[in-house]
């Protein structure tokens, strides 16, 4: 799940009516648009991960509600809509959700924010950094699009390694952010393509 709120205050950077696949295979698992069928799973997943999401997820606090993760797939399909956010379960072949990525127009002119998270039991295996990699090439194969980010809190380490790992440049850390969740420390960093 993601949220952005800031999303309406920075023009767009996709031209109207440019949209990101629905569907993309990746080596034994895909990544695929949500549909309202899959609240039921993500529920069930993030209440597993609770421990690992909550530090560092303004939205995953307790009670963890379905009607939420409704909501949030609801919002999605108008986000994707007019393009403003492409949110995608990360599935294996039998169907579980192992996590969720999502392709985002929020940070202005030129570029696209990559945002994620991963069920806590399935880290370790390079799932995000494969399905990051592959929207970073979807998304500056995209009309208008020049650069990629990846935003995380200095402390989130895990979340660092990403951008770092696919070759991503540190291209500032902003200070004093108000933390949104438990884990930050109010220091941003900015990951971009070079
Ligand atoms: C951030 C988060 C998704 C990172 O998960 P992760 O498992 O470390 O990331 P990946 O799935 O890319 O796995 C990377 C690990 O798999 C290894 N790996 C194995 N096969 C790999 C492959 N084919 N390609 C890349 N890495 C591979 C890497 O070496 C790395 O191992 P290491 O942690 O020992 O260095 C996870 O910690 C999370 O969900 N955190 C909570 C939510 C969160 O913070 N979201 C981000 C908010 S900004």
């Amino acid at each position: 799940m993601t949220n952005t709120p800031a999303a309406e205050l920075r023009p767009k950077a996709l031209p109207p009516g440019v949209f990101a696949p629905e569907r993309i295979e990746i080596d034994e698992f895909h990544l695929r648009r949500y549909t309202q069928d899959d609240a039921q799973a993500l529920h069930e997943a993030i209440k597993a991960s609770y421990a690992a999401l909550h530090p560092w997820m303004p939205w995953c606090v307790e009670p963890i509600k379905i009607e939420d993760q409704r909501d949030f797939i609801e919002r999605g399909f108008l986000a994707w809509a007019t393009g403003r956010a492409f949110d995608y379960r990360i599935s294996d072949g039998a169907g579980a959700i192992l996590g969720s990525i999502s392709l985002m127009d929020r940070v202005g002119p030129g570029g696209l924010e990559i945002g994620y998270w991963l069920r806590s039991d399935l880290t370790g295996k390079g799932i995000v950094t494969r399905a990051a990699g592959r929207l970073t090439e979807i998304g500056l194969a995209l009309p208008k699009i020049s650069r990629m980010e990846i935003h995380c809190d200095a402390a989130n380490a895990p979340s660092a390694a990403v951008p770092k790992r696919l070759g991503y440049r540190l291209e500032k850390i902003v200070e004093g952010l108000e933390p949104k969740s438990p884990g930050e420390t109010g220091r941003g960093m900015v990951w971009m393509t070079p």
